[in-house]
């Protein structure tokens, strides 16, 4: 059984906090929303209760989990030392949707870890999340509250739709503000380099640390026996159950494309959901006729932070509606549009068409 306590998402009703906090100290395993997305918390230094959130998400264990804390100075008892570049970034991003890994304290488990040396840490702003980290007065443990491989939870139905019954606990606080997950900043290297990109993006980092880089996971060949930087950057993440595909170019080229596979999926009976812009709507008016023809129009490509905040429930829709194919018209890869172009490709996983 798992009991669903609802709170308000600005001041959290004592009550329900400290149940998540009790639980969680048990050992227990408990959904909260962050400003990104849904997570599912744990105690970060129980190995046992790490173990069993692995096997609830069926996540493989070789993707290392974001411990989460309320202030800088917890990352000293997680940290072997503390990079010098901590400090500059907390000022300016935390709290908030920014994930530093650092090099680990041996009193983190291999379990959180993954078994490298680094661990990855993050101070969310949510005050919820905060709330409860706080009660429990424990480092937290919390990757997002799906199913592995299924698109990351922005709304407490989707946590039940993925975990009910395999969890303790959900804190429903209604919707996540950003829609995408956190940017996640290896300061083991030198320079510092994105490992997934989020709404703290690659230039927001360079104007404080001068030179950023970014891993670029399509660069990299997956090899079983090698170290990766990322583990979990080479998984095909972010996938609905329909197989997506992604248009990328400008309107007036990619969306006929578009336009035209849609259509040959249609005439063979197929329900086709479709993933667009507002500036893209005329060139898909042809379709709307078609009743299995399934048009969502998320936002404006000048408005990225409305299509990161419905992208990940808007293929949950499409998938609870059944259908057979997704077809996304691309947004602009800049700003937190970057973060959301990362989520398509991977959700693509390879099925890009460039037109
Ligand atoms: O916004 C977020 O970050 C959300 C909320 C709940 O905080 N969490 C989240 O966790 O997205 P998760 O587990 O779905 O993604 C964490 C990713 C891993 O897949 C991995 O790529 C990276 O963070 N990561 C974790 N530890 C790492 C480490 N030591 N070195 C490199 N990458 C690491
Ligand atoms: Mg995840």
């Amino acid at each position: 059984m798992t009991d669903v306590i609802r709170v308000s998402p600005d001041s959290p009703e004592p009550a329900g906090i400290a149940k998540a906090a009790e639980c969680l100290r048990r050992g227990g395993l408990v959904a909260f929303p962050t400003e990104t997305v849904y997570g599912l918390g744990v105690n970060a230094l129980d190995r046992e209760a790490v173990r069993r959130l692995f096997a609830a998400k069926q996540r493989p264990t070789n993707d290392p989990l974001i411990v989460h804390v309320t202030s800088v100075d917890s990352i000293a008892m997680l940290a072997l030392r503390v990079p010098k570049d901590v400090e500059i970034l907390a000022r300016h991003f935390w709290p908030g949707p920014l994930t530093l890994v650092v090099p680990r304290s041996p009193q983190v488990p291999d379990e959180v870890t993954a078994g490298l040396p680094t661990v990855a840490v993050r101070v969310p702003v949510h005050p919820v999340a905060r709330a409860i980290i706080d009660a429990a007065a424990l480092p937290v443990a919390a990757p997002s509250a799906n199913l592995f491989s299924r698109p990351s939870p922005t709304q407490a139905s989707h946590v039940v739709d993925d975990l009910g019954g395999r969890i303790d606990l959900i804190i429903d606080g209604g919707s996540t503000m950003i829609g995408v997950e956190s940017t996640v900043l290896d300061l083991t290297s030198d320079p510092p380099t994105i490992l997934r990109p989020g709404a703290i993006t690659a230039d927001m980092l360079r104007e404080v640390l001068g030179r950023v880089e970014i891993f670029r996971a399509a660069t990299i060949e997956p090899r079983p026996d090698a170290a990766l930087p990322s583990p979990g950057m080479l998984e095909k993440h972010y996938s609905p159950r329909a197989e997506l595909t992604l248009f990328e170019g400008p309107t007036g080229t990619a969306v006929p494309a578009l336009v035209n596979v849609a259509r040959e999926h249609l005439s063979r009976g197929r329900i086709v959901g479709i993933i667009a812009a507002e500036e893209d709507r005329d060139e898909l008016a042809s379709l709307t006729s078609d009743r299995n023809a399934l048009l969502c129009i998320i936002g404006s490509h000048d408005a990225p932070t409305d299509v990161a905040t419905r992208l990940y429930a808007t293929l949950r829709d499409l998938d609870s509606a059944r259908a057979h194919v997704i077809l996304v018209h691309g947004f602009r890869d800049d700003g937190l549009g970057a973060a959301v172009q990362d989520r398509l490709r991977r959700a693509a996983a390879g099925r890009v068409v460039k037109a």
